[in-house]
């Protein structure tokens, strides 16, 4: 195990920025945090020359695609993309195929990730109109909670039979995490959009065919039955600002209900579709530049807790299909966040911020043992931040699909190092060493 002194460095942790070393133990976690720290014998010195060291983000919102979708991307790709973002720990969704409906499904995704999984790894059990005596079961332990479609999406795991949603509000032994669009509102508008359009759908009616009428409908339901059952509800990327008077403001600790955006809805709007198209469709769709604001007001006044990016890769051929055949899903753990520091250096949002959403928040509502904060003691896993600009080209991008929505985008930052349980795993330009993840412990 290689021991590493960190000298020099911006720490951003807990609501404050400070200058520090960080000793990294034999052992991968932070073994100590303070002033001029002298590097012992035999310790790899790296001088982080005054730049930003994070905790590594917690994604609570992936699609690695594996099982059965590995076409489009695998725990060993899209880990790999992930820390090369700064993103050490990933919990990814059972719209797998299988998809993840059973605690024997969910123990074979843990096997599968075992030693190739480049981050820290958990697994959501998915629920379905008949699976209620597998959620009633599940060991709060193995999985970080029990994702229910509220709306119809990839995967085909729609959740609509109302007595099963009221069970499994009522009896889900981890936090219930929801996508929420109401698919009989969506059916409904699409069916008007062929009437009138026949074959002629564009992906720039997206946001008004997967409209901003069928998500807070689906939220409210999601909430409604969360307060009736006092629920510790997790409703996934928000993307109006209708939905937001939904979720109070405040501190997430203590909250049962709470909330979290994605990235794409804070970079791209309804104006992007005419340059992107399907390379944004996605699920829920991307809005207004006016909700885009909203979101990122929300994030600044604590009403949205988490930040996450749905990364859900599809291949550049399946995106090249015409709007209504091309699938939703878009690939962003690589950029998320860079893209997220650009709020940072256009004064939108401190990046204490930014650390708070989308590191501290995760492991604070999941209850993540020993992870998304720099503590002495907890694994290190940290992300050194360049103040170099860079250009995001194809030929760069990690995940299997091949492409990103960001391509020929520049933003400020580049992510410099990455670091999971104690080891480098990305030096800047390429991955090192070998993938170091492990499963994910929530303290419950
Ligand atoms: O756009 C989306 N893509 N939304 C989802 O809910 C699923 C995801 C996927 O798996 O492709």
């Amino acid at each position: 195990m290689t021991r590493t002194l960190i000298v020099n460095a911006r720490l951003v942790n807990e609501g404050r920025q400070f200058d520090a070393d960080l000793r990294i133990g034999e052992d991968g976690r932070i073994a100590e945090i303070g002033a001029q720290l002298a590097a012992a014998p035999g310790e790899t010195v790296v001088d982080a020359a005054g730049r930003w060291l994070l905790p590594g983000m917690i994604d609570d919102q992936v699609h690695f695609r594996e099982p059965g979708l590995t076409h489009k991307g695998d725990v060993a790709t899209e880990s790999a993309a992930a820390v090369a973002g700064g993103l050490t720990s990933f919990m990814d969704m059972p719209n797998t195929n299988p998809p993840t409906l059973n605690a024997a499904a969910l123990q074979a995704k843990y096997d599968m990730a075992a030693g190739r999984a480049w981050g820290n790894y958990g697994f959501y059990l998915g629920a379905s109109n008949d699976n209620l005596a597998d959620i009633q079961q599940l060991d709060p332990k193995t999985a970080p909670g029990i994702k229910v479609f509220m709306g119809a999406s990839t995967g085909n795991m729609l959740v609509d039979n109302p007595e099963t949603l009221d069970a499994i509000f009522r009896d889900a032994p981890t936090p219930i995490i929801t996508h929420c669009e109401d698919t009989p509102t969506i059916d409904a508008t699409m069916k008007a959009y062929v009437e009138k359009y026949g074959d002629n759908l564009t992906a720039s009616m997206h946001p008004d065919i997967r409209s901003r009428e069928a998500c807070l409908k689906s939220s409210q339901l999601a909430v409604s039955l969360a307060r009736k059952h006092g629920t510790r509800l997790h409703v996934l990327h928000i993307s109006t600002a209708d939905e937001l008077a939904l979720f109070t403001p405040g501190p997430i600790e203590g909250k049962r209900i709470t909330a979290e955006t994605c990235i794409h809805f804070l970079r791209f709007d309804r104006a992007d579709y005419e340059r992107l198209g399907n390379l944004i469709k996605c699920n829920p769709s991307i809005k207004d530049a006016s909700d885009r604001e909203a979101l990122i007001r929300a994030l600044a006044e604590d009403v949205i807790d988490v930040l996450a990016t749905d990364h859900a890769p599809h291949t550049w051929e399946e995106k090249q299909k015409p709007y209504a055949q091309a699938p939703s899903g878009l690939p962003l753990v690589q950029y998320a966040l860079v893209a997220a520091l650009e709020l940072v250096h256009e004064g939108r949002l401190p990046i204490e911020k930014i650390v708070h959403k989308f590191a501290h928040a995760p492991a604070l509502l999941f209850n993540v043992a020993e992870r998304g904060f720099l503590r002495e003691g907890y694994w290190a896993d940290l992300v050194l931040v360049d103040d170099t600009p860079f250009t995001v080209k194809r030929e760069d991008v990690l995940s299997k699909c091949g492409w990103s929505p960001f391509e020929g985008t520049t933003f400020r930052s580049k992510i410099g190092s990455t670091w999971v349980n104690g080891q480098q795993v990305w030096d800047g330009t390429k991955l090192v060493g070998t993938p170091q993840g492990q499963r994910l412990r929530f303290d419950r």
